[in-house]
């Protein structure tokens, strides 16, 4: 049989914002390399935008504003989602694989929440949903997870997944800011969105962890069983204390694989300054990876902007490329969004964990309220590590800070809870999570 071999790939782009225009510039200004990397040109036929940007569509034979005709157009072959949100953008997945394309997307929220449901339907339709732009941006980790990986059992991965939270919490480390003042900051340089609460409270980083962990365990996406902890309580203090301990705070995303279940966490944390997760400032992103047999791995690069997360939406349309050239039948990696039959491990509470913790209790500075203390944690079997009391500037509060060895989080609440009790606890206690990273991580 003679087959057929395109030269050609056709791309429908939905949504020209930062990503989807960076999308069109990428495939233009690399051309040449793009064409022969995928065996065949990659060609923005058809675009539909609420901006249009004339200046970046000269060579786009259609340009319109509808992408749910773009999505079922029989003469477009793979749809870019780059819209975002959810309603919209699934509309456009779901009509594009009904029709038998193959979709790029970006849109990790969409991913997370209802991949599921998408990709049982790309799944039905023998189509690929990819999407390597959905998580940190320009880092190909989910290559990395998905291929470069696919021998090892993964025990856990953990990342710096959220640049603007990251941005915040270096500047907050670097000039003893407020949160509120650096977050102003992040949002006058276009790091955050101009609602934050995604970046800040840990959505984002949620969204990242749930499609890594999917992939690393071979789980269903179960966003909703992510524990997820904002940064918007960390005060300059409480790095200040963490770094007189030999720690860095940083917002991880963690998952791990125990004998129990799966932990699936977003929260602050505290990184040893030793690790090179805790060096990893500014906007930057980096993930860590510890396989059976290869060890630990880190990958580390830009999570956002235009250039770094077309390279990942490019990426993808390049393996599609060299997939319809090869005259593969679809889909071939396995997709996401189901339980490997192996696999039954159930997502624990986050109650259910073990782990240190970084406790800092302001107090009346009186005889005895020490000991009282100690007495909680003994109930409860919590072995201090490290203790700092302050001085007392005045007989006002001070700060007792401790570093708690492991235990499970239920005795630590309990425990929290009791001390919250004692008289002399003048305000509500800080617990921040410590990671030891257990295992080789570098
Ligand atoms: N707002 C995200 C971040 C962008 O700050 O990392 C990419 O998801």
């Amino acid at each position: 049989m003679t087959q057929h071999t395109p030269t050609q790939l056709r791309i429908g782009i939905c949504g020209l914002g930062t990503v989807g225009a960076g999308t069109l510039r990428l495939l233009e200004e690399n051309k040449e390399t793009i064409t022969r990397r995928s065996g065949c040109e990659i060609v923005v036929t058809h675009v539909a935008t609420r901006t249009p940007k004339p200046e970046l569509c000269q060579n786009v034979a259609h340009s319109g504003d509808d992408p749910l005709a773009l999505a079922a157009d029989p003469s477009v072959d793979v749809v870019v989602e780059t819209i975002g949100g959810y309603d919209v953008a699934f509309d456009v997945i779901k009509t594009a694989l009904t029709s038998g394309k193959h979709v790029v997307t970006a849109n990790k929220a969409l991913i997370a929440e209802k991949g599921n449901e998408l990709f049982a339907l790309a799944r039905e339709k023998a189509v690929t949903l990819a999407f390597e732009s959905s998580v940190a941006g320009g880092i190909p980790i989910i290559k990395a997870l998905r291929e470069g990986l696919a021998a090892n059992e993964i025990e856990w991965l953990a990342g710096i997944i959220n640049g603007t939270g990251n941005f915040i919490l270096s500047e907050m480390t670097a000039n003893q800011s407020q949160f509120a003042d650096v977050l102003q900051e992040a949002q006058e340089l276009g790091y955050a969105e101009a609602d934050p609460t995604f970046d800040v409270e840990g959505i984002d980083a949620a969204h990242k962890l749930t499609i890594m962990a999917s992939i690393a365990f071979g789980i269903p996406l179960q966003f909703d069983k992510t524990y997820t902890e904002g940064i918007s309580k960390v005060t300059p203090d409480d790095i200040n204390y963490a770094n007189e301990l030999g720690y860095e705070v940083k917002h991880l995303g963690i998952a791990r694989k125990t004998e129990s279940g799966i932990e699936m966490r977003v929260h602050p944390t505290l990184v040893a300054k030793s690790r090179l997760l805790a060096n990893v400032n500014g906007v930057g992103n980096a993930i860590l990876v510890q396989g059976d047999f290869v060890g630990s791995t880190l990958y580390s690069g830009p999570g956002a902007g235009a250039e770094a997360t077309a390279s990942a939406v490019v990426a993808d349309l390049i393996d599609l490329a060299r997939q319809v050239v090869a005259g593969a039948t679809f889909p071939v990696y396995p997709a996401l969004g189901y339980r490997d039959a192996s696999n039954d491990s159930p997502v624990l509470a986050i109650e259910e964990i073990d782990a240190e913790y970084y406790l800092r209790i302001p107090v009346i500075d009186r005889v005895g309220v020490m000991a009282k203390i100690s007495n909680v944690l003994q109930d409860q079997e919590i072995s201090i590590e490290a203790i700092i009391q302050k001085e007392a500037a005045s007989n006002e509060s001070v700060p007792i800070v401790i570093l708690t060895h492991r235990v499970k989080e239920a005795k630590l609440n309990k425990a929290m809870a009791a001390l919250e009790n004692l008289e002399e606890i003048t305000g509500a206690i800080m617990r921040i999570r410590v990671e030891p990273f257990h295992g080789e991580a570098t």
